[in-house]
This record gives structure tokens, sequence and C-alpha cells, in this order.
């Protein structure tokens, strides 16, 4: 169903706290759950993502006691056994999530334990081998479909020759952990931080150091997260390390705002003439901020008011304010760069669009293995709205030019930060523009369209 969105382009103006970090709301629940002893979280983001994750570790064995408030979920998550997690009886269902489902493929890998996992359509068609593959090197067994097997633990190995090429694997996968996994020096092919987590967290029950290397350094949070659990995790430029062995304790932690759901008002803000919207308490970790210095070369008025230690390990937040400014420039977006605003690319797009001259964001194949196919979305999406925008291999090029509506509905393909920048299109335009499906959403920020009436 197509939904109209849009009216005059009315200035934003005011200071908001944006939903809670969906990175690290999962690593809190997930990291809480595999702890011994009893953590004290505040402000979870109550989303659909984190809920998935939420419920996978209680089905595995945690106890959890959370109640909803202005901020988010706050109460206590009680870690699984010593002994590990249990073999859930049903599937554990990961929703949309995609970090829940690699992250909890990394950490069941080193328990004696047999989990099947699924997604919804678009989770089932994203590529799980990149964790699969490196974890079954450790030792871990995956097995594709929903576990009919597992009575004959790892009757059906990885690499036997009836078994799709594990690159190819999707969900659901059953896994098959083991409690003897060997360490492993991993030269991970993609800058990801799912990949480098899952990794990780394999490596704690390991035999030995385990390294993951990255080709770009991505978010970092599994790292910075890990010693308020009690685990020492050594980063060294692109590398990480985490010997085998270590015991992970319960932990207090508090979720400061999530920067990418921040991205979507602070953009509109840089959009629409007269505006001024401030987002306090928002996480300014240098791996995802990448968008407001690629925002600050392209001649936006933003800047960073404070910036102190999170409640949460070793993370930084603080407030984000940017005042409408004319007259945005083109900019290269380098390979570089792009770990650090990966989810942030369709609403940087939609600002391109707004520049004078011609932006490329350099190596943004990822982009096709996200919720959607994000690469071919956000061409298709401001090719509807009259921008010129196409890719060059896995390069995109946005030229700058006034949005026009054509009054085909622009698809979000279930996918929440698309439906997110086409909203603020319609914003920005002020135009009624017809956008194909807006509950996702509700997977990361559900009180969206709240927090924009509260600025309007
Ligand atoms: C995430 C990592 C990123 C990001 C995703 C969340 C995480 O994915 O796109 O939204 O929490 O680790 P990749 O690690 O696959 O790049």
């Amino acid at each position: 169903m197509a939904t109209q969105v849009g009216r005059a382009p009315k200035a934003l103006r005011g200071t908001i706290r944006v939903p809670s970090d969906k990175s690290l709301s999962h690593r809190v629940a997930l990291f809480s759950a595999m702890a011994q002893g009893t953590s004290r979280v505040s402000g979870l983001l109550d989303s659909l993502d984190v809920r998935s994750t939420l419920r996978a570790v209680e089905a595995l064995g945690a106890t959890v006691e959370l109640a909803a408030g202005e901020e988010g979920l706050s109460g206590t998550i009680k870690g699984w056994p010593a002994a590990g997690p249990s073999s859930p009886v049903v599937p554990l269902d990961c929703g949309n999530s995609g970090t829940t489902a690699r992250l909890l493929l990394g950490a069941l890998s080193g328990y004696e334990v047999v989990a099947c996992l699924t997604g919804d359509e678009s989770l089932s068609q994203r590529p799980m081998g990149r964790v699969t593959e490196p974890l079954a090197m450790m030792g871990a067994t995956f097995a594709e479909g929903d576990g009919e097997h597992r009575e004959h633990k790892k009757v059906r190995p990885l690499c036997a020759p009836c078994a799709p090429h594990p690159l190819q694997q999707t969900l659901p996968l059953t896994v098959y952990g083991s409690a003897q996994l060997k360490a492993l020096d991993y030269v991970s092919p993609v800058a990801s931080a799912q990949v480098k987590s899952a990794i990780l967290l394999a490596g704690l029950t390991a035999d030995g150091v385990t390294r993951v290397t990255e080709p770009h350094k991505s978010r970092d949070h599994t790292e910075l997260l890990l010693p308020a659990y009690g685990v020492q995790v050594a980063a060294c430029g692109l590398s990480v390390t985490i010997e085998g062995g270590q015991r992970m304790r319960a932990s207090d932690c508090m979720v400061p705002g999530d920067p990418s759901s921040a991205a979507f008002l602070l953009v509109a803000a840089a959009l629409i003439p007269d505006s001024e919207v401030t987002v306090r308490d928002v996480l300014l970790n240098p791996t995802r901020t990448g968008f407001i210095a690629v925002m600050r070369r392209m001649g936006a008025d933003i800047e960073i008011l404070e910036s102190e230690q999170g409640g949460l390990g070793a993370e930084r937040m603080g407030a984000i304010r940017v005042t409408h400014r004319a007259g945005l420039q083109a900019t290269t977006v380098k390979a570089h760069e792009i770990a650090s605003l990966i989810d942030e690319v369709p609403i940087m797009a939609l600002l391109a669009a707004a520049a004078q001259g011609e932006t490329v964001f350099e190596q943004v194949g990822e982009l096709r293995h996200k919720e959607s196919d994000r690469f071919a979305a956000i061409v298709a999406g401001l090719n509807l709205l009259g921008v010129e925008a196409f890719a060059q291999g896995d390069d995109l090029h946005v030229v700058g030019s006034a949005l026009q509506t054509s009054g085909v509905p622009l698809e979000t393909h279930g996918d929440h930060r698309l439906a997110m920048t086409w909203s603020i299109a319609a914003l920005a335009t002020g135009q009624e523009l017809a956008i194909d499906g807006l509950e996702s959403i509700a997977v990361s920020y559900p009180g969206f369209f709240e927090d924009l009436k509260r600025l309007s």
C-alpha cells in the first residue's frame, strides 16, 4: 500500500533525543545474556530488531525483565547458566535483524548447543556465509534448514559435497556449537562489524588467541563494550585480538541515542530552510559518525556541542546541532570512510541530491547486502525524484538537482532506512510523495513521525 507523505517544506526546529543506539542495544542484550550474573541495563532501544535479540537470548536461557519507559527499555538481564545456553526447542526468529543473526551465530558457536535461526523474507536472502565460513574454520558446524537432523549432531558438515558453498549460505541455518573451538587468525574480505563481532564472540571460548583483521575499520562497539563485561580485547590498527577462556561478568549499561537515527533529522535540517535541530545524548563514536565529517565538507553547518564518556564502556556521547545553510557542495566520500557511515548512505545520497555538483560514494557494494539492495533502491528512488544517480561499478554517483515528483510511488522494499529517507525527501520537497510501505520504520525508529511532528 502506498502512503502519501508531504506538505509545504516547513522548518524543523528544536532539541530532541532520538531512540537509543541499535547496535549497542543488541550487544548489551547479548553480552548480558552471555555474562555470569545479573546486568542492570537502561535505555535499550525498544524496536522490532532489538526485541528479536531479546526474545532469542530469553529462549536460550537468559531471564529478561525490562520495562518500557521514555528512553527505551530498562531493567535487568540475568545471564544464562555458567554451563551456557540451552538448545531452544523452536527456531530463534531473528526477524529483520542481521545483527541478531550474525552475532548469535558467533556467540553460539562456542557452546555445546544446537539452535536453528530463521528470519523474515529480507533476512533470509542476506549472506550468512561471511560468518559461517570463519566460524566453521574454528570448529563450529552449520546445516541449512531448520535442524531436522539435530539429533545426529554434525551429520551434515558444512563442506560435505551435498552442501551449498558456505559463502552462499542463508537462513534458516542450524548452528552446532562446540566447546572445543580453535582460535583463528582471520583476514576478513569485508569491513563488517557483524563479521568481526561474530568471530570475537566465538573467540571468547576458543583455545588460544583469535585475531580479526579488516580492510577498513568497522564500528568498534564490541571491542569497546566487552571490557565492561570483564573481557580483555586488544585493538591495534585494523586488527582486534581476543584471548580465549575469558569469563564474562554482569555489567551496568546505559545506551545513548542512535547517530544513525539522528542522521535523518540532521540531514532534514540541512535540507529545509530556517531549520535548526539539536539531537542530545547521542552516541559519538567516530566509527559511526562519518556522516558528520561529510556533511561538514559539503558545507553544512554542523557542530558537536559536547562530548563526554557515555556511561557505556569507553563510548562517548554528546549533542549534535545542524543549522540550515544554503549552498551545499558535492564531495567524494572515499572508500575508507564508507564503513563509518554505511547505514547513512541512503540519507546522505538525498543530501547529495540537493548539493551542487556530482557526489561520489566510493566502493559501496556492501549496500547490496543490507535489509534490501539499497544500492539499486537509492538509484531508482532518486531517478524517480528527477535526480541523476547511477552506479559505476561499486561507486554510487549522485548529481545534484531540484527534486521533482513523478507520481510513481517510491519503493522502500520493506527497508526502514529507505522508508525514512523517502519520508525526508517528501518533507524537503513539501510535495505529496507516494511511498510504498512505511511500517518497516519500526525496525529501528518507532517514533520517527512523532519526533518529526515535535520538531515542526
Ligand atoms: C551493524 C553493523 C553494520 C550495520 C548494521 C549494524 C552492527 O553491518 O550496517 O546496521 O551492529 O554490527 P555490517 O557489519 O554487515 O557492515
